[in-house]
């Protein structure tokens, strides 16, 4: 009887630890948090994008203190090729609200750019990411790519 017992409780505790698991795995990869830093750094240098997902959440946040205008962070998607082209474009005169850059075809997402404390969401389609090229991930505020950018892992 007793190990009877012990054996309902096993298997509630194993359907439990599956269910948790699969939510958690579920979550993580139809989205991730990504933080930039008053070190003008990314906390990550890899972001897997699961073509499988319908949609990909990209939730920035700063975890600073410094205002958006002195060490601002936004997060901008575009492929590796188009590189030199889009940074050669990064300009002050082009406004903070556009993270610095002019409309170009090149720039596949942009999120707002934000300060110290700030958070903001982007979503991105998957379908637009074609297996076999590749894609980076970059800060567009002027001087900032060279220590923040990444690569996408599709
Ligand atoms: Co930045």
């Amino acid at each position: 009887m007793k190990f009877y017992f012990k054996n309902i409780l096993m298997k509630i505790i194993l359907v439990v630890l599956t269910v948790f698991n699969f939510s958690y795995t579920y979550a993580e990869e139809c989205g991730l948090v990504v933080h930039g830093s008053d070190m003008m750094k990314f906390d990550t240098n890899e972001i897997h994008i699961n073509k499988n997902c319908e949609k990909f959440v990209v939730n920035l946040k700063h975890s600073g203190n410094l205002p958006v205008n002195a060490m601002g962070h936004n997060i901008v998607f575009l492929e590796s090729n188009n590189l030199q082209k889009v940074i050669s474009k990064i300009n002050m005169s082009h406004g903070i609200e556009n993270g610095f850059m002019p409309e170009m075809d090149e720039i596949l997402f942009k999120s707002k750019m934000i300060g110290g404390g700030e958070e903001t969401t982007l979503e991105l389609d998957p379908n637009v990411f074609i297996s076999g090229k590749e894609y980076i991930f970059i800060c567009s505020f002027p001087g900032h790519f060279a220590l923040m950018k990444g690569k996408l892992n599709i």
